[in-house]
């Protein structure tokens, strides 16, 4: 059953995905993005790649002055619900500046909120992170894992979970499901749409492929000491349209009238090294991938995948 949906956050690189996936197959969309960090590009091309079109409002959620308008225009679309995908997503800046990520991580989340009840349209879907179980849960890691995110951004992930279980507590109507997102890698098979982040990456994924299109001469990888089959830090990538399609199952899932809130994992279930992705990337772009090992990045853990 097609459904009417805000997503929050669209135009950005796992928003952009989900778009297309979800105009695909007959969902109506409002994108609601201030292009803090997306390009107004990525637009036409999800309107381009799903052969539909889609309104787009350009606001800032974490913004008062732009509350009353966001809160007019998602009661005018009369939506089934919200997928909220809109924040800040730098670790090492959220250390550095954690008061700008909980005003414009938790302060967007709480404008969604408020949005969704005055349109009565109770149903939500959280962009979180496998950030929130930080270390010390044994491999696989399921949802009942304990969670212990180790920085600022991954806290705000956290407080905005527990903040919608309070709403689901609250109110009986709410349905909410939380993605748990491990590492979501690669692009739209067109190479229309994908990952372009600002300035040097942080991730693992775009900054090989930076170096693959000669754009960086090598990759560091970060640390070859740990307690892993090769040294290297192991991480669950899942693809990202395949990540898009697990938010179009949780539309379907809370489509069939389900009440309270759930967190789900979104991995493939299978954990890689930095090592094995470099030769996987190099075997797939037919590129060298140049590098070097150096330390071990702060904050970083040996090992985390989904249990499938
Ligand atoms: C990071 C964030 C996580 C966030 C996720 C998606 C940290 C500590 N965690 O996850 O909170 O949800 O991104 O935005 O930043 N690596 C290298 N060289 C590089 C980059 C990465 O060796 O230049 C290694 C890392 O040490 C790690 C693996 O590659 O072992 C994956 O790193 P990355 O892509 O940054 O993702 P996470 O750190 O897992």
């Amino acid at each position: 059953m097609s459904q009417r949906v805000v997503i929050a956050g669209g135009a950005g690189y796992i928003g952009s995905h989900v778009c297309v996936e979800l105009m695909s197959r007959g969902d109506t969309l409002l994108i609601i993005d201030d292009f803090s960090n997306a390009h107004p590009e990525a637009i036409d091309r999800i309107r381009e790649l799903s052969n539909a079109n889609v309104v787009v409002l350009k606001r800032d959620l974490a913004d008062p002055m732009h509350k009353a308008d966001i809160l007019e225009a998602i009661k005018a679309f009369r939506p089934d619900g919200a997928i909220h995908l809109a924040g800040l997503k730098a670790v090492g800046e959220s250390v550095a500046e954690p008061e700008r990520y909980y005003n414009v991580n938790i302060g967007s989340a709480l404008t969604m909120i408020e949005a969704l009840k005055a349109a009565n349209a109770k149903k939500f879907v959280f962009s979180s992170s496998a950030t929130v179980y930080g270390d010390g849960n044994t491999n696989p890691v399921n949802e009942s894992g304990g969670t212990a995110p180790t920085n600022p951004y991954g806290r705000t992930k956290f407080f905005i979970e527990e903040i919608l279980k309070d709403i689901a507590i609250s109110d009986a109507d709410w349905q909410i499901v939380n993605l748990r997102y491990f590492n979501p890698v690669g692009a739209h098979p067109s190479g229309r749409i994908g990952e372009d982040p600002n300035g040097i990456p942080n991730n693992l994924f775009p900054f090989m492929a930076q170096v693959a299109v000669g754009k960086r001469d090598k990759l560091s990888v970060f640390g070859n000491d740990y307690p892993t089959r090769d040294g290297s830090g192991v991480r669950d990538y899942i693809h990202v349209c395949d990540l898009a399609k697990g938010h179009a199952a949780a539309l379907d899932y809370l489509a069939e009238d389900k009440k309270g809130a759930i967190d789900i994992n979104l991995g493939a279930g299978k954990g890689y090294s930095v090592l094995e992705a470099v030769a996987a990337f190099k075997r797939a772009s037919n590129r060298d991938i140049p590098f070097e090992i150096t330390p071990r990045r702060d904050g970083d853990i040996a090992e985390i995948y989904a249990a499938s």
